[in-house]
C-alpha cells in the first residue's frame, strides 16, 4: 500500500501528512520500503529544471533551461536530450529520482498558460522533442513523468472542463504526440490530468488509461495522478491509475486505507493492487533508481550554464529582419528599452519555476501567492550586450516613460525594445502584450526606423506594430543564460536557427476558439469544451480553412540562406523515404531546419498539409548535403476506431520540401499501397 500514496512534498502549514524525510521545496514524496531496501521517490518538477515550490525561502536555485516551447523551437533532439541530462543530473544531485517531465499537451489555445511548458502544436515535433528530453533525463537513472494525459490543453476551470472530442481526431492529434514521446523517450510513469475527457475524469478514465496506454500501446510503466487529481477510489483503481499523488488533507485522498476497504469489498480485485505496485517496483528497478540511488550532492553549475546557452541560443527565432540585425560592431550607438532587460529575463510560473542562480531579479511582481511571484532569472541582456560589444554605446530607458523611451531611440543607430508577457500555469492569457508594451513599441518605432523588438512571452502574441518595426526576434522564456544568449545572437556571434513550433494569429478570429471555453462559468460547475476542429491543430487549421497567420508553424529566419533541391522520395522496405539536398547559398555558417509536409492527392484527411519529417544541418558557406528522412506511416494515415488501427489510404500522395507550413518549395508525388499499422 505504501508505494500507492504519495503526499505533497512541501511542509505548508495546511498539511496534514507532514514527511520530514521529503525534500525542501519538493513536488511531492511518496516512503520507501527500509524492509526491503526499496527506497523513497522523491518527486520534483519539471521540464526546465528543479522546481521550487513555494515553501518558505530558501528557494533552491538551479540551472534553468529554456521553456519547452523554446526547446521546440530548436527542432534539434539531440540538444533536447543534452538538456534533459543536464536538469536530470540537478534532480539527482538535489536527492530526487522521480522528474515530473516533460509536457506533451498541444497548443490547440494559443492563451494557455501552460504553453511554455510544453513542446508546440504538431504531434512529430512536440513528440520527438518531448521524448528527447526525457531520455536524457532518464539518462540519470531516475525516472521521468510525460504528461499531462491527456487533452489538457487550458488552465480556465482545468479541474472541471470536460473535453469533447471524437476518437479518431484524437488519436492523430494530442494522443499521438503522446506516443511519439513515449516511443521516443520511454518514460518510466505517465501523469493524467485534472480534466475529464469524453465524460469521465482522465485518472479514471478505462479508455484512455487501459485501453489505449497500457492494452494497445503496450505502456509497462506507472501512471500517477496531477496532484490531487484523483476523485473515485474505485473508479480510479479499475480504470487504470497506479498511484495517487499530492495528498495534503485527509480526505483529499483515495488510496491510502481506501483501498484496503475496497478490495476486502470486492469492489477492486486484489491483483489491480498488485499489478499497481509491480509497476510502481519494476520501473524504478528498470530505470536504475534502486540499484543507483540518489544521493544530494555538488552541482557544475558552470559547467550546466553552457549547456543552457547553447539550447537557449538555438531556439530564439528571428521572426522579421530588415536589415537591422546583426548588430555590428560599427552600430555606434544603441539604445534598449523596457523588459528589464537591465536586469534579467522573463521564466514561466507554477509548478514548473525554477529560480535560477542568484534568485530573483526583479522583487515584488505578479500575485503575491500561487502562482506568483514573477520571476526574472538574473541575466541581463542589457550586460551582455554591452560586453559582447564594447565599443558601441548602449544606452537604457525602462520603458515606463514613452517620452524618454521614444528620445532615446531618436538618438541611437538602432533601437532594441523588449516585451514581455507572463504566463503560468492556473491561468490562461490574452494575446494581447500587457501593460501597455505595444503602445511603447509604436512610440519607439515612430522614432526610429531601425527598431527591433526582443520578445519574451510563452507562446504567440499579437503584433499590431509589426509593420512599423524592422525587425523581431522571439526569445521566450530563454532561461539562467539568457542575457548572454540574446546578446549572442543579435551582435551576430550565434546565428540564429530556431523555427517557430506554433502558428502565430494574425488575429483571434482566425481560431477555432477566441478564447479558452469556460471563463464564464461557475466556479463549481463543470462544462464542456468541444474541439470540433478534431486533429486540425494549428497550422493543419490554418490549411484546412486557407487562412494566412501573422507567422507559421516552422517559420524562422538565418543571417544565411540556404536553398533546398532534389526532392525524391520512394518507397523501400515498406516505408516512405524522402531524399533532398540542403545548400547554404550565403556567406555565414548556419543551421537549416527542412521540413517535410505531406497529404493525399484525393483528400480525406482533417487538413491538406502534416509535417511528416524534419531535419537540421549546421552548413559550412558554400556547403550542402543530402538527407534522408523516413516518413512515420502513421502521419501518412487515417485512424480508424473500428480496426482500432492507422490506414494508410492506397493512392498517389504529395510530397513537400518546405521552409515553414507556408514557405514551400519542390513538391514529388509518390503512390502507397494500403497499409494497416495497428496501434497494439
Ligand atoms: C501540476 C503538475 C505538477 C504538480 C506537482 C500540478 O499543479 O499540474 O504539472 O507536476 O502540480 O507540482
Amino acid at each position: 500500500m505504501t508505494l500507492v500514496t504519495g503526499y505533497f512534498g512541501v511542509q505548508q502549514t495546511w498539511n496534514h501528512y507532514r514527511f520530514k524525510e521529503a525534500r525542501p521545496q519538493s513536488a511531492g514524496y511518496v516512503p520507501g520500503l527500509p524492509r526491503l531496501g526499496f527506497p523513497a521517490q522523491w518527486q520534483t518538477d519539471a521540464g526546465i529544471g528543479v522546481a521550487t515550490q513555494r515553501e518558505a525561502p530558501p528557494a533552491l536555485e538551479r540551472t534553468a533551461l529554456p521553456s519547452g516551447m523554446l526547446t521546440a523551437a530548436t527542432w534539434n533532439p539531440p540538444l533536447a536530450e543534452r538538456g534533459g541530462a543536464m536538469i536530470g543530473s540537478e534532480a539527482r544531485a538535489s536527492g530526487f529520482n522521480v522528474m515530473l517531465a516533460g509536457g506533451v499537451n498541444l497548443m490547440r489555445e494559443p492563451g494557455n498558460g501552460r504553453n511554455f511548458e510544453y513542446g508546440g502544436e504538431d504531434p512529430l515535433l512536440a513528440g520527438t522533442m518531448v521524448g528527447s528530453l526525457v531520455r536524457g533525463i532518464q539518462s540519470n537513472h531516475i525516472v521521468a513523468t510525460v504528461k499531462h494525459f491527456a487533452l489538457n490543453d487550458q488552465e480556465t476551470g482545468r479541474n472541471r472542463v470536460n473535453v469533447v472530442i471524437d476518437e479518431a481526431a484524437a488519436r492523430m492529434s494530442d494522443l499521438l504526440a503522446f506516443q511519439f514521446a513515449i516511443e521516443h523517450g520511454d518514460p518510466g510513469s505517465i501523469m493524467c490530468s485534472y480534466n475529464l475527457v469524453n465524460g469521465a475524469y482522465a485518472c479514471q478514465n478505462d479508455w484512455l488509461l487501459n485501453q489505449v496506454l497500457k492494452s494497445e500501446w503496450g505502456f509497462k510503466g506507472y501512471v500517477m495522478t496531477d496532484w490531487g487529481a484523483q476523485h473515485d477510489t474505485v473508479l480510479n483503481a479499475k480504470h487504470g491509475l497506479d498511484q495517487e499523488t499530492g495528498v495534503s488533507e485527509l480526505g483529499k485522498y483515495v488510496f491510502i486505507d481506501k483501498l484496503a476497504l475496497a478490495i476486502e469489498h470486492k469492489q477492486v480485485d486484489r491483483t489491480r493492487l498488485d499489478d499497481m505496485v509491480r509497476r510502481i517496483a519494476r520501473t524504478l528497478i528498470a530505470k536504475g533508481a534502486v540499484d543507483d540511488p540518489v544521493q544530494p550532492g555538488p552541482i557544475d553549475f558552470a559547467a550546466h550554464a553552457q549547456v543552457t546557452q547553447a539550447a537557449a541560443e538555438e531556439g530564439f527565432v528571428l521572426l522579421k529582419n530588415q536589415g537591422v540585425l546583426p548588430l555590428t560592431a560599427k552600430t555606434s550607438r544603441i539604445a534598449v528599452i523596457g523588459g528589464h532587460a537591465d536586469v534579467g529575463v522573463l521564466s514561466g510560473g507554477g509548478s514548473a519555476q525554477v529560480y535560477s542562480p542568484g534568485g530573483i531579479a526583479v522583487p515584488g511582481l505578479g500575485p503575491k501567492d500561487w502562482p506568483g511571484p514573477i520571476v526574472y532569472s538574473r541575466s541581463s541582456p542589457l550586460a551582455a550586450l554591452r560586453s559582447e560589444l564594447p565599443k558601441s554605446t548602449i544606452s537604457w530607458q525602462s520603458g515606463s516613460d514613452l517620452a524618454a523611451a521614444a528620445a532615446a531611440a531618436r538618438e541611437a543607430d538602432v533601437a532594441i525594445v523588449f516585451v514581455t508577457q507572463w504566463t503560468t500555469e492556473s491561468l490562461d492569457f490574452s494575446l494581447n502584450l500587457p501593460d501597455g508594451q505595444d503602445e511603447l513599441v509604436a512610440a519607439v518605432a515612430r522614432a526610429n526606423q531601425r527598431t527591433l523588438v526582443v520578445l519574451e512571452t510563452g507562446g504567440p502574441v499579437l503584433m499590431p506594430w509589426l509593420d512599423q518595426v524592422a525587425g523581431v526576434l522571439e526569445a521566450w522564456y530563454p532561461g539562467s543564460q539568457g542575457g548572454p544568449a540574446i546578446a549572442r545572437v543579435l551582435s551576430g556571434a550565434v546565428n540564429p536557427s530556431g523555427h517557430l513550433p506554433v502558428t502565430f494569429p494574425r488575429a483571434l478570429k482566425q481560431l477555432p476558439r477566441t478564447k479558452p471555453a469556460g471563463g464564464d462559468v461557475a466556479n463549481d460547475a463543470q462544462f464542456d469544451v468541444h474541439y470540433d476542429e478534431g486533429a486540425a491543430v494549428g497550422y493543419r487549421w490554418y490549411a484546412k480553412k486557407g487562412q494566412s497567420p501573422l507567422f507559421p508553424f516552422g517559420h524562422g529566419l538565418s543571417y544565411t540562406t540556404f536553398t533546398q533541391s532534389k526532392l525524391a522520395a520512394r518507397v523501400e522496405g515498406g516505408e516512405l523515404k524522402v531524399r533532398f539536398t540542403v545548400r547554404n547559398s550565403g556567406k555565414l555558417a548556419g543551421k537549416s531546419v527542412a521540413q517535410i509536409y505531406v497529404s493525399p492527392a484525393a483528400g480525406g484527411w482533417e487538413s491538406p498539409q502534416r509535417l511528416g519529417a524534419f531535419s537540421k544541418v549546421e552548413l559550412a558557406p558554400g556547403a550542402s548535403q543530402e538527407l534522408t528522412v523516413t516518413i512515420d506511416p502513421r502521419l501518412l494515415a487515417n485512424y480508424e476506431p473500428k480496426r482500432r488501427a492507422f490506414r494508410i489510404a492506397p493512392g498517389a500522395y504529395r510530397v513537400t520540401l518546405a521552409t515553414s507550413a507556408r514557405d514551400v518549395g519542390q513538391t514529388v508525388s509518390v503512390s502507397l499501397a494500403e497499409r494497416v499499422i495497428p496501434s497494439k
